[in-house]
């Protein structure tokens, strides 16, 4: 599991506002979901995960789209989950880690916000990842070190800006996310 623990928390106090949507995309286990929880508690922002997002309009689990309809019904989905986020008040977006495949969703995420590529290797990714059966495409060790790797140029490709997640803690990733988002003039103070 990615650590949690908050050393930090306060110290960034204030008010803070997003002026676009900030999108977080990374394979599985990069940490886009706790980072953005994680932000979203010590900066007072909204936040919310794609694919929890899907699973509440679907009432139903990711691994259970993927099983009865299949990868690309669940991808059209991601598509229709990531183009009505993006219209929405800003707020940090945790992204199923295939997003940025498409170039569809490429687009739609570079133009309405920024997008921050977590990276993460294959074997931080599996030691993180509590249950890899909530992830149908998370099979194992070697298959996720290989997909990684197919991956990496559409998530470079998609990013404004990337930060490493490697042997570090949520607060000191979600600081990093902070401050660059602060720079880029993303994040001001309300
Ligand atoms: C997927 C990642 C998952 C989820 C689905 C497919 C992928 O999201 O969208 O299982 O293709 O990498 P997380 O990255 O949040 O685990």
């Amino acid at each position: 599991m990615l650590d949690t623990k908050t050393p930090q928390q306060g110290s960034r106090h204030g008010r803070w506002a997003l002026r676009q949507p900030v999108f977080l995309i990374g394979f599985m286990g990069a940490g886009k979901t706790s980072v953005a929880q994680q932000l979203a508690v010590t900066r007072g922002l909204m936040s919310v995960d794609a694919d929890e997002y899907l699973e509440l309009q679907e009432d139903r689990v990711i691994a259970d789209i993927f099983a009865e309809e299949g990868e690309e019904a669940f991808r059209e989905k991601e598509t229709e989950v990531l183009r009505d986020l993006a219209a929405r008040v800003p707020r940090l977006i945790g992204c199923g880690g295939g997003a940025p495949l498409r170039a569809e969703n490429r687009a739609i995420m570079h133009d309405a916000g920024f997008v921050v590529y977590l990276e993460v290797t294959a074997d931080e990714a599996a030691a993180r990842i509590p249950n890899t059966a909530s992830r149908p495409l998370f099979k194992d060790l070697d298959t996720a070190r290989r997909t990684i790797v197919d991956r990496m140029p559409r998530y470079e490709e998609a990013a404004d800006a990337k930060v490493s997640t490697v042997g570090r803690t949520v607060p000191q990733i979600a600081d990093e996310v902070a401050d660059i988002l602060e720079r880029e003039g993303v994040l001001c103070r309300a």
